[in-house]
């Protein structure tokens, strides 16, 4: 019985131990997430934004993101620009395509097992072109 309690002692103390080891996630630092998840790293959402966003509707930063209202940069939490909701629909569409069509089964923005990415369809246009 002693025995028993000590085990017990040992996992709860070993239980509590790894809970409070956190994974190296982002410190929730962005204000306007709704499709990407809240604890993405900058590094994670950087390389979204710019090897998948960018380059594959070959377009920059801007075309999505409204000028700061002081004139310096980008207000890149600002959703002013319709561009940036169209985004986030296509966000939502690639990533349900992948896991209801594609059988993907934990879809991310910028995760290797994407059957269907921006590049896709977009081909590095903005507006993907039809061959007739
Ligand atoms: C085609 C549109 C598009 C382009 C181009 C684009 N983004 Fe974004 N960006 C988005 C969308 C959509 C979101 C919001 C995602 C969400 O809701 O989860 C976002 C979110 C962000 C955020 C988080 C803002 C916050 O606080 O919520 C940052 C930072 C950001 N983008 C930086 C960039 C940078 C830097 C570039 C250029 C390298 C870039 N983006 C290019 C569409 C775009
Ligand atoms: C299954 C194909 C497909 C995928 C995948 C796709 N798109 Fe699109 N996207 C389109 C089509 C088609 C249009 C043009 C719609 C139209 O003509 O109104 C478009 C239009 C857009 C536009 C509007 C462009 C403009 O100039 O008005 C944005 C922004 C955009 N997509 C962003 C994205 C982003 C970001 C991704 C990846 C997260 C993505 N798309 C993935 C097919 C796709």
């Amino acid at each position: 019985m002693k025995q028993l309690t000590v085990l017990l002692l040992l996992t709860g103390a070993i239980l509590l131990g790894s809970a409070t080891i956190k994974p190296n996630t982002g410190n929730g630092q962005y204000k306007n997430l709704r499709v990407l998840p809240r604890n993405i790293t900058s590094k994670e959402l950087l390389g979204i934004m710019t090897d998948d966003i960018d380059d594959g509707l070959g377009v920059s930063c801007g075309f999505c993101h409204a000028a700061a209202a002081d004139g310096h940069g980008l207000d890149f939490a600002s959703d002013a620009k319709p561009e940036k909701k169209i985004a986030r629909g296509m966000m939502r569409m690639t990533l349900t395509m992948n896991k209801k069509y594609f059988k993907v089964r934990h879809p991310l923005l910028g995760a290797p097992n994407l059957i269907l990415s921006c590049a896709t369809c977009h081909n590095g246009q903005a507006l993907p072109v039809m061959e007739q």
